[in-house]
């Protein structure tokens, strides 16, 4: 299936802890629970949207959809974003199923892929819904998504499907990043591109743990053995979790990878704003490194 004329995504306004979005044909408003300015846009703008999701004191939260409307069964609600078409489905933790803020991560992928020699192994682990891994694929490389999820991973799919360009272009693997990254340090199986994007807290497909403060540290010396250094290459690290700076995460991947401390770059991932020009609403971190 394709669908070359998806509505975008649009990040309309932020303000007193909320975002209002437009999210193809549903606006919708959210938490944002660093947006501690005023909104730009009048009230009135914010009271026009079709769905609300509130936190719960108990953990996740609800979705209350206004003017008698009834969210869309999956499948019918698409938009699309960082050039890639995403299905939205909306978690009980307030999720739509893409991460907005990865955009510009997603230009850097699609550029860094480009300049790798052509047919180059690409990774990404912790992959969810896919960007990171279309982004790559866009951009050239054969790119391998990774999650411990099935279902996830039925989704990134679905995903795929909603793009033309990225037929056939992606292997899929459900797999706990740690082993996976294990087994072909084990078998000398090298990337030149790899992603991380791990989450505070999860669990592998055998129900394995991860915990970003005890783990990180040694997934990223694994991943040093599996990233090709020899020429040119790509390595990306994201976090959302409490406890983290820009400056922490570039400090990880400087010890990771000694030899090209100095080209390593951090900062706050960032969704722009329609409401005024260079307006952005900063949501997680990166550290990242290109040669
Ligand atoms: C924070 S999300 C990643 C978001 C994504 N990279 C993006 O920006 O769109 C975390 C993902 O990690 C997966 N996950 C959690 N623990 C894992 C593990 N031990 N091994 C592999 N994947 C895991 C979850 O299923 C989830 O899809």
């Amino acid at each position: 299936m394709n669908k070359p004329n998806t509505p975008p995504y649009l990040l309309l306004d932020t303000g007193s802890c909320r975002k209002l979005e437009q999210v193809g044909p549903y606006r919708i408003v959210r938490p944002a629970l660093n947006a501690f300015w005023r909104p730009t846009l009048p009230e009135k703008e914010w009271n026009a949207a079709d769905a609300v999701f509130e936190r719960q004191s108990t953990g996740g939260g609800v979705w209350t959809w206004k003017r008698g409307l009834k969210q869309p069964e999956e499948g019918n609600w698409i938009v699309r974003w960082g050039e890639v078409n995403f299905l939205v489905k909306p978690t009980h933790f307030g999720h739509l199923g893409f991460f907005a803020e990865q955009i510009g991560n997603w230009a850097w992928l699609r550029e860094s892929s480009a300049l790798l020699p052509a047919g180059s192994d690409t990774l990404n682990l912790f992959a969810y819904s896919g960007g990171a891994t279309f982004a790559m694929a866009q951009g050239g490389a054969n790119a391998c998504h990774l999650d411990a999820s099935r279902g996830i991973i039925d989704w990134a799919n679905k995903n795929q499907a909603l793009n033309n360009d990225l037929k056939g272009k992606i292997r899929w693997i459900c797999d706990d990043a740690m082993k996976f990254v294990a087994r072909e340090q084990r078998r000398g199986h090298k990337y030149r591109g790899i992603v991380l994007d791990p989450p505070s807290f999860g669990r592998g497909a055998q129900g394995q743990v991860w915990k970003i403060e005890s783990d990180i540290a040694d997934l990223l010396a694994s991943v040093r053995a599996i990233l090709d250094t020899s020429g040119r290459f790509f390595i990306l690290l994201t976090c959302h979790s409490p406890g983290f700076s820009a400056f922490s995460l570039g400090r990880m991947l400087e010890q990771a990878f000694p030899d090209f401390a100095a080209q390593v770059e951090s900062g706050e991932m960032l969704i722009p704003e329609t409401s005024a020009p260079g307006r952005a609403l900063p949501a997680g971190l990166y550290a990242r490194l290109r040669n």
